[in-house]
């Protein structure tokens, strides 16, 4: 595409310096040193641009810096969550004390691209034992009650992509770095409480009568398998129909059970009211008396007695090894 561009450019400027050269010859000489310039300089810029167009991206991976969470805040935190759902500040800071090595983020040309952030706790190996994302993550939500130093499992607590670097597999990248960090820490699982991203959508389109562990466990999207990751390569192989836990299958991961009340939040009616108007308004239904489905994976349940509004979402707690 490069290449087309700088083939019309080149002929445009040659048109245009023929005609040039021809109509000052007879009646503009004094300009044809100026317009020389202006074509020296374009024939610059047009070099130093084709020249950027083929520098190949700086992708850099590094631990979160109490710099460069605000930025990490605004481009990939807020635009990826729902505002009762997104972590503050205060919380990414909190994680990146109490666990620095198991906060990653993907730079690519400086600019904040993607986001990991993890957990260590240790883990029996039994599904049976694991509680729920809200417990992996304390109260606050940084960690800092639930650490575990010396702990067997680490646990993937949250992704982020910023918009525009969606869909390039960045989220593999940063996976990869996580069964790094379980080989150079010694420890044993790679589990997640995951939130099948397209469930919000999927239970509207079936007038909300979808159970969670149906659409979780739906494997009705073929795929190719170019390089044998599940065994010959050019073989179809069938995958979640949710894009997250499709991606996430590439990866490893194998379903266990339903994070029940993986993230539950309560808020005042006035606030619970702000958001029914502001955050996608078009999206929220309720489903039966105050009961309101928004378009995200979990509804808000609302007891006007207490004043008060709680969101509760499932999440799939699935290892990847
Ligand atoms: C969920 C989220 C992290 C996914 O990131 P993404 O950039 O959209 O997804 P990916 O780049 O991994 O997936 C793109 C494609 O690559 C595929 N893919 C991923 N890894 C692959 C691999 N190793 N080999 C082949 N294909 C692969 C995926 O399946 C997908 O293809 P498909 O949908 O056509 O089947 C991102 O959408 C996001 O930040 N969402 C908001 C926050 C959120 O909900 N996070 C998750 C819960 S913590």
């Amino acid at each position: 595409m490069g290449g087309i561009f700088f083939g019309l450019k080149l002929q445009i400027i040659f048109i245009s310096m023929f005609f040039t050269q021809h109509h000052q010859v007879r009646r503009r000489r004094r300009l044809r040193p100026m317009i020389k310039k202006l074509y020296y300089y374009y024939f610059l810029n047009m070099l130093n641009k084709t020249e950027n167009e083929k520098t190949p991206h700086v992708i850099s991976v590094k631990n979160w810096s109490k710099e460069i969470i605000p930025q990490m805040h605004r481009l990939l935190e807020v635009p990826n969550w729902a505002p009762w759902l997104a972590a503050s500040t205060q919380s990414m800071e909190g994680r990146a004390n109490v666990f620095p090595e198991g906060q990653l983020m993907m730079e690519i040309d400086t600019v904040p691209a993607a986001s990991l952030s993890m957990n260590r706790i240790y883990w029996d190996g039994n599904p049976q034992s694991l509680k729920s994302w809200d417990d992996v993550a304390g109260d606050p939500t940084d960690y800092s009650s639930t650490y575990n130093p010396a702990g067997n499992t680490l646990v993937l607590m949250s992704m982020n992509v910023a918009l525009e670097q969606q869909g390039k597999q960045l989220p593999a990248r940063l996976i990869n770095h996580a069964k790094q960090l379980v080989a150079d820490l010694n420890m044993q699982y790679l589990i997640g409480s995951f939130r099948p991203t397209g469930y919000g959508v999927a239970k509207a389109e079936h007038n909300y009568q979808l159970p969670f562990w149906q659409y979780c466990t739906q494997m009705t999207v073929s795929r190719l398998d170019k390089h044998g990751v599940f065994g010959q390569s050019g073989s179809t192989i069938q995958l979640p129909f949710d894009p997250w836990l499709r991606s996430l299958t590439w990866a490893g991961l194998k379903p266990l059970k339903e994070d029940t009340s993986a993230m539950v939040v309560s808020v005042p009616l006035i606030e619970f009211q702000g958001y029914k108007q502001n955050y996608k308004p078009n999206q929220w239904n309720e489903i039966q008396p105050n009961v309101w489905e928004c378009g995200e994976v979990g509804l808000w349940t609302i007891y006007p007695e207490n004043g008060s509004a709680t969101y509760t979402e499932s999440n799939l707690w699935g290892v990847i090894y």
